[in-house]
Formats: structure tokens, C-alpha cells, sequence
């Protein structure tokens, strides 16, 4: 397979994740929605008390070029500057990821996201008054975005991650919708949801919220810096991290308690590493600029982003500035340092069967990836990711690493690193037990520590849909 079709099947395979990760989740919520409507009853004041409740105070979070400056919220801007600070906002919030139909105009809506019960295809929120947002007020916007009801009232599917962006202030909305406002506007209809009932049952989605969300705005950590709020504030509003990176319950919705604990994208079979435990993504043994560079470009001297997370760095992390990225870092460094799930359906080799992969990965690496990968696993950073001493490879889910070697791919093109390096795919080349081999040998050499992954393991992840 040559290099531009690997490059445009990597793309077609990362570009639906963050949409089904998602609707996967709102899907589920149709589970709840026949018990949940009783106990929707039975907290009536749950909603306005979390509205009521949520403290208003964002001097530390506020928009580029006033960050970390404090108190600049909500002070008039000229409009000009209110569509550039939206602009960016809406790089934060990645909402042209879903908004945005396969090779068609950004924010005209129409992507589909399947879910178990049906598809739900994303509405155009260019300013067209037919179709888009164009006779929304400013209000109209903000009860979207922090209590996710559309202009009529009605209650949205957190496909549409509100239960992020309620965290949003205000003057951010404001600048968001201004924005889109200045956009083209786009005459294209939506297409309707194609949801079997009950699930097109709107109202059903009471009780879910009752269970699992909370409207708010984010109320700064007294205790912590501004820097710390204001990347906190990204993370949690805006970014929405958690919507990959936290395990969902059966019901679709993401856990508290375990928030930032890594998770497995139902579908699609991506493992978003845990953001807390230093045995994955946990960012508490890397220093911050390499974070940084990691999020802004896509590579860094100790990694490179792949699959879902390429996209979001392409659509959305490469355009935050610097000071904002080094905030989301500070923040994500100092959340705790917590142990990980492990994949109950991994297939453990016996030590035997271990020692003979081993064995054999040795020679398959030598023959196939030594000319990238050095034979120390030094890489050649950042063109060529080390892969000693590289979390992504020895965390204990191996779904990635097997993917990498299987589909191979690239980082995203960025500003800061237009020309990625590719790295071919091995599924036409290598059989499931020398796929276990080679990264049974990448995950037990050079000082690495991981399990030994077995040729059931990789059967599972080739038969995935790249789509
Ligand atoms: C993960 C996918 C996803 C992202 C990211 C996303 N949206 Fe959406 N959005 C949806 C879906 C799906 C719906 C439709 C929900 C429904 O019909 O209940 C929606 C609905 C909306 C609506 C309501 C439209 C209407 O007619 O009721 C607005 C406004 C909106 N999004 C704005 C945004 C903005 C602004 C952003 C970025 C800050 C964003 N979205 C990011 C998936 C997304
Ligand atoms: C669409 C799902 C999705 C979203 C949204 C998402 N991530 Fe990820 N992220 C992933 C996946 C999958 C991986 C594993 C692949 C990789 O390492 O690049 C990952 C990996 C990472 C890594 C580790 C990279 C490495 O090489 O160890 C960091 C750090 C990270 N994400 C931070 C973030 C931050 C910060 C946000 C919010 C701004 C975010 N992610 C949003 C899916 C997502
Ligand atoms: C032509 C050069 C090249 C060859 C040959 C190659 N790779 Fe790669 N490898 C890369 C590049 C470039 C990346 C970054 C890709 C991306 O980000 O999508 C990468 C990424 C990886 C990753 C993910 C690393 C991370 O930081 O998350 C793993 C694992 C990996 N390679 C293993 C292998 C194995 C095993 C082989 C041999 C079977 C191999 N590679 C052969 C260039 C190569």
C-alpha cells in the first residue's frame, strides 16, 4: 500500500471516532430513559439548584490574549475582537469535528453518528435562518451549551457534549455565538434523526439528566493559581477530554469517580489512556514542554499522537496558544496519580508462549522496524517516536500498539509540524502471532515492562472496522 492511500485510510479511521465515542454514550442513555423518567420525578429541583448553585466568578478564566490576566470577562470587547476570541473558542470546543459533513463546509452539519438505536446526523449551526442558528439569540445559545435544550425547548442528546460545555462562561458563549453569527450562512437542511422509538423520544432524556448531569459554569479553585483554573477550565469545559479519556458506565455516561481514568472507545476499540496513572498517559513523569509540544504538533521527543487523538490535536489543540496549552498541562500533571483498569478480555500467553514471541519479535523487529525505530527503540524523535520507555506501548491495554503496527499511520499535519513522518501499515505482511510477536518484544525490551499480548489479542483488533 503506498504512502498517500495508508495516509487517507489513517484519516477516514480517526475521523469518525470522536463522534461515535460520543454517540455511543448518548445511545446508551435511552436505557435509563423508562426507569429514569420516575426518578426525574422524584428530583424535580435537581436541575435549578445546579444552576442556581453554580458560583459566577471567572475572573481567572478567561479568553486568549487575556489569559491568565484576570477579571477581563464580561468587560466589553469590540466586535471585532469578541468573532477572533470565538473563533478560537470554537477551536477549543472542536465543534467543527462534528458539525462538519465527510469533505463538506465546516459547521453545516449532517455528519452521522450511529449509535446502537439509531443515527443521529449533527444540525447546521451556520447562521441560516431556516436551518442553522440564524434567528437564535444570544440566550438561545447559552441555554444550548450550559442546560443543552435547543431554541424550542427541547431537550438535546448529549452526542452533543453540553455536559461540558456548561462549564462555559457566559462572555465565552457570547463570543462563541457571535462567531458562528459571522459566518456564511449556509442553506442546507438538516437531516432528520433517524432513531427508532422510544428513542426519538426526546422527553425520555429527563431522567438521564437527572442521574448524570449537572449545569454550571466552572467555578474556580480558590486554592489553585489562575494558570491551574484556566487549564481546568479548558479540560473540563470546552476540550471535553473526559469524553474519551474516562470510562462510561452501562449507561452511557461518563464517571465521576473515575474521570481522567482512561477508557475504551466503545465501537471503535481505541484506548484513550488514563490522563492519572503515570503507567499510561499520566502526565506526572513528563516535563511540561514536551506535554506542550505534544498537544500543539502531534509528536514529541517522547511520543506521538495517533488515531482519535490526531484528530483532535488537528482540529482543535494545534490552534491553542501556547500559555492556554501550558495551563491544560499544569492542570492535567497535577491530578492524582491513580491505578488503572485492566482489560478483562485480554488473552494472557503462557511464560512459555511469552518467551518464544519474545524470541521471535526480536528477529521481526530487526527486519521491519529497526530502520525507524533504531535498534535501541531511541527512535528518532520527533520523526520517529522512541518506543523505549513510551507509555503508549506499555500500558496495559495493547490495543493501541497492535492497531499502530496493524494500520500504521501518521501524526497529524500541524502548524508546528507540517510534514509528518508515516509509518507503513504490517496487516498485509505480518500474521497475527508475528503481530504478537514484535510487540511482545517492543513491550519487554530496551527497560519496557508490559504483558506479553497473544495472537487472539490481534485477531480481535484486525477484524475492527477502520470506519
Ligand atoms: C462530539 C460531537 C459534537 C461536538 C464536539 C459539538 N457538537 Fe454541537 N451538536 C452535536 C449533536 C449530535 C447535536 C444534535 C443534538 C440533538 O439533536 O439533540 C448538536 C447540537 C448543537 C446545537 C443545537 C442545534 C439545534 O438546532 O438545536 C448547537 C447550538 C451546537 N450543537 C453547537 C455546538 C458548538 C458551538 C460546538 C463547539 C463548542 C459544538 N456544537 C460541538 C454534536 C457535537
Ligand atoms: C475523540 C477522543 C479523544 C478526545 C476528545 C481526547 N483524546 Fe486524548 N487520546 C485519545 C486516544 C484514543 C489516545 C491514545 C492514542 C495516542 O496516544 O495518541 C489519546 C492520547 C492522549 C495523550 C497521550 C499521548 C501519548 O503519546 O501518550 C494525551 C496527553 C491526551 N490524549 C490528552 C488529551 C487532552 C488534553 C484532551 C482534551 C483537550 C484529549 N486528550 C481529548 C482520545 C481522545
Ligand atoms: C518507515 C518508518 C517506520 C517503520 C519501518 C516502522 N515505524 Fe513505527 N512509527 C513510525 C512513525 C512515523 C510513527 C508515528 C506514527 C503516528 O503518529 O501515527 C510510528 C509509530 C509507532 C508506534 C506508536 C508510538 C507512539 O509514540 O505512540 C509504535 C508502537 C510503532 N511505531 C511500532 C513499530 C513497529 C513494531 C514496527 C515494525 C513492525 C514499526 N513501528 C515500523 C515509523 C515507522
Amino acid at each position: 500500500m503506498n504512502a498517500a492511500r495508508a495516509k487517507r485510510m489513517m484519516a477516514r479511521r480517526c475521523g469518525r471516532v470522536a463522534a461515535t465515542r460520543i454517540a455511543a454514550g448518548a445511545a446508551l442513555l435511552a436505557i435509563v430513559a423508562g426507569f429514569g423518567a420516575v426518578q426525574a420525578q422524584m428530583r424535580p429541583q435537581l436541575q435549578a439548584q445546579a444552576t442556581a448553585g453554580a458560583a459566577v466568578s471567572p475572573g481567572s478564566v478567561t479568553s486568549p490574549g487575556s489569559a491568565g490576566a484576570g477579571g477581563s470577562v464580561g468587560v466589553a470587547r469590540s466586535p471585532g475582537s469578541a468573532i477572533a476570541t470565538g473563533e478560537y473558542l470554537a477551536r477549543a470546543g472542536d465543534c467543527v469535528a462534528c458539525h462538519t459533513p465527510r469533505g463538506g463546509e465546516p459547521f453545516t452539519g449532517g455528519l452521522p453518528m450511529k449509535t446502537p438505536f439509531g443515527t443521529l446526523y449533527t444540525p447546521n449551526i451556520t447562521p441560516d435562518p431556516e436551518n442553522g442558528i440564524g434567528r437564535w439569540s444570544a440566550d438561545d445559545f447559552w441555554r444550548a451549551l450550559h442546560e443543552g435544550r435547543s431554541r424550542d425547548g427541547s431537550l438535546l442528546y448529549p452526542a452533543f457534549p453540553y455536559t461540558n460545555y456548561t462549564k462555559v462562561t457566559r462572555a465565552d458563549s457570547d463570543a462563541l455565538f457571535a462567531y458562528l453569527k459571522s459566518l456564511k450562512p449556509v442553506k442546507k437542511r438538516n437531516r432528520p434523526h433517524d432513531m427508532s422509538f422510544p428513542f426519538n423520544q426526546r422527553n425520555l432524556m429527563l431522567g438521564w439528566r437527572a442521574l448524570y448531569f449537572e449545569s454550571g459554569e466552572y467555578s474556580p479553585h480558590p486554592n489553585q493559581s489562575a494558570e491551574w483554573n484556566r487549564g481546568a477550565y479548558l479540560v473540563q469545559g470546552l476540550g471535553h477530554c473526559d469524553a474519551c479519556h474516562t470510562s462510561r458506565n452501562m449507561l452511557g455516561a461518563t464517571v465521576k469517580s473515575k474521570e481522567f481514568s482512561g477508557g475504551l472507545i466503545p465501537l471503535q476499540d481505541w484506548y484513550a489512556p488514563s490522563l492519572t496513572s503515570n503507567r499510561e498517559a499520566g502526565l506526572g513523569q513528563w516535563n511540561i514542554d514536551d506535554v506542550v509540544a505534544l498537544l500543539r504538533t502531534g509528536v514529541s521527543n517522547r511520543g506521538v499522537v495517533f488515531g482519535p487523538m490526531a484528530q483532535v490535536v488537528h482540529d482543535s489543540l494545534q490552534y491553542i496558544n501556547e500559555a492556554d496549552t501550558r495551563a491544560m498541562v499544569v492542570y492535567l500533571k497535577s491530578l492524582a496519580q491513580e491505578g488503572v483498569p485492566s482489560d478483562p478480555l485480554q488473552v494472557r500467553p503462557t511464560e512459555e508462549q511469552s518467551r518464544a514471541a519474545y524470541d521471535a519479535g526480536a528477529k521481526l523487529y530487526d527486519l521491519h522496524c529497526k530502520s525507524c525505530h533504531q535498534a535501541n527503540g531511541s527512535g528518532a524523535p520527533p520523526a520517529y517516536p522512541p518506543l523505549a520507555n513510551n507509555q503508549a506501548i506499555t500500558m496495559e491495554f495493547a490495543v493501541n500498539p497492535v492497531r499502530m503496527v496493524l494500520f500504521g499511520g501518521f501524526p497529524p499535519a500541524t502548524k508546528g509540524n507540517p510534514r509528518p513522518y508515516g509509518m507503513p501499515p504490517f496487516a498485509y505482511i505480518l500474521n497475527d502471532e508475528e503481530v504478537a510477536s514484535v510487540v511482545t518484544y517492543m513491550r519487554q525490551s530496551w527497560g519496557n515492562r508490559g504483558n506479553a499480548v497473544s495472537a487472539a489479542d490481534v485477531a480481535r483488533y484486525r477484524i475492527v472496522p477502520v470506519d
